[in-house]
């Protein structure tokens, strides 16, 4: 029998309704958004039923999961609706704007005895996963990192608002924060310097930071982010330097498709890859689906989401205070 699953939020969700609905053994049941209009069009698109009212759709219908993508402020209530319903959750990042909200609804899952899935696409990219792969085995232990992960501009009030999105360093750094702490490990210390650079009509958020990180393996990362690129321009780049390998990972900002590494003992080899093309909307939602059909645990909990939403509360601390801070 088939999994049924919706869709609430349809901005980034648009995406995710797109990708279920041609996925072999989910059946796109319903979608929702508070613009009906947009509710109406993407459920012709996919053969689901829409609603203006998410909370309505998570009282009427019957779902093995849902995908919430709605922006994060209302990711804990619609967990709880959800779960309460004995219905799984994938919800996209950042899991909350709080680290209460985030335990809410890890404990609402853990309740109810449904999975809980947070939406760190990054994860499933080939090239990420490579490396984390080889980390620990082939390339030994990461001891040094660089990144620059710096977004264009985003006119969308709510990614700004300390209860909502929780500006760049949160909404969308929380990428790269679970990135490292994926292929490192956990973080015992954070120093941040930061600011309100680029944008002024958002006076009391910070838009870009400097970030050192100290890992409790010993490991260091410097680390730039937040609004300090144009979407033309924006690109992604990381280089790690392990006990026996230098490796880059780099491409379009959100598209990391490029891996080069080298070991070092053979340093005139250097080995390139290309994943151009992967689609890792496609590739974590399957994955949740099929976790939901083994009984598995998906790849990253609620326990996870959480640890990535404290180091960028963290960081902006850091950059607020001026103080070092343990996550
Ligand atoms: N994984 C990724 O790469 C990725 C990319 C983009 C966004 N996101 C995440 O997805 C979430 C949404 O971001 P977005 O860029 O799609 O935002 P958006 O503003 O473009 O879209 C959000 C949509 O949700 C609808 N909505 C808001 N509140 C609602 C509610 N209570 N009930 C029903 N519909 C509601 C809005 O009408 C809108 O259509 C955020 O958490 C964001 O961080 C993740």
């Amino acid at each position: 029998m088939a999994l049924r699953a919706a869709v609430l939020g349809l901005g980034i969700g648009r995406t995710h309704a797109d990708r279920l609905a041609k996925m072999d053994g989910v059946e796109l049941a319903a979608v929702a958004d508070i613009n009906g209009e947009l509710a109406r069009q993407v459920a012709a698109d996919c053969g689901a039923k829409a609603y203006a009212d998410a909370g309505e759709l998570l009282e009427e219908e019957a779902l093995d999961f849902v995908s919430i993508c709605t922006t994060p402020a209302s990711h804990l209530e619609f967990t709880r609706l959800a779960a309460g319903r004995g219905m799984s959750v994938l919800c996209e990042k950042p899991m909350a704007p709080t680290l209460d909200a985030c335990d809410s609804m890890i404990r609402a899952c853990r309740d109810a005895g449904v999975k809980l899935m947070i939406a760190h696409k990054k994860r499933f990219e080939p090239a990420y996963r490579l490396i984390k792969e080889k980390t620990g085995g082939e390339f030994g232990p990461i001891r040094w990192a660089t990144v620059k992960y710096a977004l264009g501009r985003v006119p969308k009030p709510w990614f700004w608002q300390e209860e909502d999105g929780g500006g760049p360093l949160h909404e969308n750094a929380v990428h790269m924060m679970d990135m490292m702490r994926f292929l490192i490990g956990e973080v015992e210390r954070v120093y941040a310097e930061g600011g309100n650079m680029f944008n002024p009509e958002h006076p009391d958020q910070l838009d870009v930071a400097a970030i050192t990180l100290r890992f409790r393996s010993g490991a260091i990362a410097a680390i730039g982010a937040g609004q300090a690129s144009e979407w033309g321009f924006a690109t992604e780049n990381v280089t790690l330097s392990h006990d026996n390998a230098v490796v880059e990972v780099g491409g379009r900002f959100d598209s990391p498709f490029h891996l080069r590494y080298v070991l070092k003992d053979d340093s005139q080899t250097v080995v390139e890859e290309d994943f151009e093309g992967f689609d890792p909307f496609q590739a974590e939602l399957a994955h949740f689906a099929d976790c939901i059909r083994s009984d598995t645990e998906p790849l990253i909990p609620g326990e996870e989401g959480r640890s990535s939403v404290a180091l960028c509360l963290a960081v902006k601390r850091s950059a607020r205070t001026g103080e070092v801070i343990a996550p």
